[in-house]
């Protein structure tokens, strides 16, 4: 019958990059200039919840955005469907009556939708998760066999920082040599056990829009900034290896310098674009002053901070402890204010995966 309806759902938390992918050297595959080191975080914060399901009943392949419908034509989301169509497998569900062969997948619709338990319009990278997990659920409703790392290829073509959400833990995303992207993966460098009394606090800023979007800004620093070749050929190579040292060893004075560093130098290489971006704000600016003066004040990093495309603070404190101080001193200096560029704070453990 046309009847059947068969469901897959699945949870991905976000990733926040340490050493950050900044530039592409093919924006249709999105393959980058340099490697890349994430933390993804607790699935309890932060996370895209995503359904999908397949029925002969369905004519398009159509998708709903918290709630609302949002159209599947973009390039990005049209190079993962086709590539996860084409390593679909059959699929027998005999209490359902439901038989799909192979073949079938080509002309069976799909619906997806898709919740993220954060504000997608808070500046807090939602493309991440959303990615990673529209491939994930995708790829088991259709009995995709390959592994992770593989799925990471295909979530990365949706958008770049999504291949790192595919694992739980600390992630490196290998930029690859291949002109095919086959070996631009994702690959996990320790499990969310690893080093799981880091905590992670998230200061929203500004929960606007970001004005220049991460692939028109990545564009603009490649075609303009002479420091973005000097980042990504002299700096990040070496900054990778001391990250995944400083990761195993759980050291987190030399995680959280490197953090700071490789962080700064993002900020740094969008100010040497043509024209400027500015993705961090006054208050991001006092954020980094507060924090530097007491890891400097204790004499070895207690916090780390990190800002993506936006005015947002991601600060890792290096236990529960140091946690408490550090929310401590940010409601004392930037106590929440109903009409302030300070709107909340959203706090989240490091840790774990579907
Ligand atoms: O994957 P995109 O296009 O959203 O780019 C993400 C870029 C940064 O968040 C600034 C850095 C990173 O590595 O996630």
């Amino acid at each position: 019958g046309k009847n059947w309806v068969l469901t897959v759902t699945a949870q991905t938390p976000t990733n926040i990059a340490v050493i950050k992918y900044w530039g592409k050297r093919d924006e249709d595959l999105i393959l980058p200039i340099n490697d890349s080191i994430s933390v993804t975080l607790d699935p309890d914060h932060l996370c895209t919840t995503t359904s999908v399901a397949v029925s002969p009943a369905f004519t398009h392949d159509r998708m709903w955005l918290n709630g609302k419908e949002v159209p599947l034509s973009g390039v990005r989301y049209q190079n993962c469907l086709k590539e996860l169509r084409s390593l679909a497998n059959d699929v027998e569900e005999e209490e359902k009556g439901i038989k799909i062969s192979k073949k079938d997948w080509e002309k069976l619709h799909v619906h997806i939708v898709s919740y993220n338990n954060f504000p997608t319009a808070a500046g807090l990278a939602s493309s991440a998760a959303g990615l990673a997990c529209l491939v994930f659920s995708l790829a088991k409703l259709m009995n995709v066999k390959e592994d992770n790392s593989r799925l990471s290829a295909i979530a990365r073509q949706g958008s770049g920082s999504a291949c790192r959400s595919l694992y739980g833990g600390f992630v490196k995303w290998i930029m690859g040599k291949e002109e095919n992207g086959s070996d631009s993966i994702a690959v996990q460098l320790a499990d969310e056990k690893h080093w799981d009394d880091l905590v992670i606090i998230i200061v929203v800023v500004s929960s606007r829009q970001k004005e220049t979007s991460s692939t028109s800004g990545m564009r603009e620093t490649v075609e303009t900034s002479a420091l973005i070749q000097h980042r990504a050929k002299e700096v990040v190579p070496k900054r990778i290896i001391q990250m995944e040292e400083a990761t195993k060893n759980r050291d987190f004075p030399a995680f959280s310098r490197l953090a700071c560093a490789d962080s700064n130098q993002f900020h740094a290489v969008c100010l040497d674009t043509l024209p400027p971006i500015f993705y961090m704000k006054d208050t991001s600016h006092r954020i980094i002053s507060c924090v530097e003066k007491w890891n400097r004040f204790e004499g070895t990093p207690q916090v780390a901070y990190t800002f993506d495309a936006g005015p947002n603070a991601v600060l890792i404190s290096h236990n529960r402890k140091t946690a408490a101080q550090l929310l401590q001193r940010l409601l004392f200096y930037f106590p929440p204010q109903s009409e302030a560029d300070l709107n909340s704070y959203v706090i989240g453990d490091k840790s774990i995966l579907q």
